[in-house]
């Protein structure tokens, strides 16, 4: 975990919901969870379907309100800001859907969806908040003509554009971007990997940047977290993450990353289901699945531990496994 002078803070984060209502019966979708983003840094979070990725998202936005644990803004605790402090939170960070078609309104008119954060948060006067919509258009590389058209008239890949400029009009500091090219052909995706890397460095925006896939993350990431069943198992450097993952489930994610060679080998997939969240499994969440399983991950669940490279003193490399413990 990184310190200090963070933009986002997430301690100890926990989601519950109640499963069909229920009061006893509650489903446990982000245990514990902690990790900072820095300003204009780029955090890559991955994990399995169900890992508890937008449940996570959610909570840091307060949209779903976390069970316990803390999410910090610049120092500030996001539970305890009120009126204008959270007006103000709100239009500092935005979130990108997974979905531009379920989070763009079908009968609103591109001008129309991006007009609306702006009036919201009463940002600049009424006849300047075309013009605003507009730069945000050019910022993601689309004509002013997108403005009168609807959502349904775009390719998926203008879209995902859109939603990115609906997000970057109000010039947050933080964009939660949740999944938004997993479902895309591989050269939108690339074009899209490459706006994100281009706003982070023009703008200085910071991204937490959600996707099931390692190999999108590698392009991107300056920081990695890996979730599995609502625990965040390993975090790291991006660059330390990929060439020395510690954890069994990252090295297992890294092997399924395709590589263009054939010659590399197979890759090594996981084997198993992921086991349910409303009955997780006992001691390490991950040992029903680890190939390198030991007595006592059955029965404990490992603590967070750092991992120093020789002569490092500190590292922000941690990995909740009993292979690294002490
Ligand atoms: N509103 C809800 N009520 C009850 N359970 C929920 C709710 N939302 C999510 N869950 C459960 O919480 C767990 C985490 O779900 P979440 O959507 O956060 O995962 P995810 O990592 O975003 O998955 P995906 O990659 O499929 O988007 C899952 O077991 C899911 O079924
Ligand atoms: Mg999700």
């Amino acid at each position: 975990m990184q310190t200090d002078s963070a933009l986002l803070s997430v301690r100890e984060l926990v989601v519950r919901y109640r499963v069909n209502g229920s009061r006893r019966e509650l489903l446990t979708a982000v245990n514990g969870v902690s990790f900072d983003i820095h300003a204009g840094s780029i955090f890559g979070l991955v994990g399995e379907s169900g890992s508890g990725k937008t449940s996570l998202a959610h909570s840091i936005m307060q949209l779903t309100l976390p069970t316990s644990g803390e999410v910090q803004f610049h120092g500030k605790n996001l539970a305890h800001m009120k009126g204008s402090d959270l007006k103000k939170m709100r239009r500092n960070i935005q979130l990108a859907f997974q979905d531009p078609l379920a989070s763009l309104s079908p009968r609103r008119s591109i001008q129309q969806s991006l007009i609306e954060p702006l009036d919201h948060f009463r940002i600049d006067a009424p006849e300047q908040r075309r013009a605003r919509a507009c730069r945000a258009l050019e910022t993601v590389g689309l004509e002013a003509d997108v403005l009168l058209r609807f959502p349904h008239e775009l390719s998926g890949g203008q879209r995902q554009r859109v939603a990115l400029a609906r997000a970057l009009v109000t010039e947050p500091e933080l964009i939660i971007a949740d999944e938004s090219v997993s479902s895309m052909d591989v050269s939108v995706q690339a074009r899209i990997i490459e706006l994100i890397l281009n706003l982070r460095q023009q703008l200085g925006i910071a991204f937490l940047f959600i996707a099931h896939d390692l190999a999108v993350i590698q392009q991107l990431a300056d920081h990695v977290g890996v979730m599995y069943l609502g625990k965040m198992i390993e975090i790291a450097p991006a660059d330390r993450l990929f060439r020395q993952a510690a954890h069994p489930y990252t090295r297992a994610l890294l092997e399924a990353v395709p590589v263009p060679d054939p010659a590399h080998g197979k890759p090594v997939a996981l084997q198993g289901e992921v086991p349910s969240a409303l009955t997780p499994p006992a001691g390490c969440v991950f040992h029903t699945r680890c190939p390198r399983v030991e007595d006592r991950c059955r029965v404990l669940d490992p603590l967070s531990n750092q991992i120093n490279e020789s002569g490092e003193k500190r590292t922000s490399h941690h990995v909740k496994c009993h292979l690294w413990n002490p």
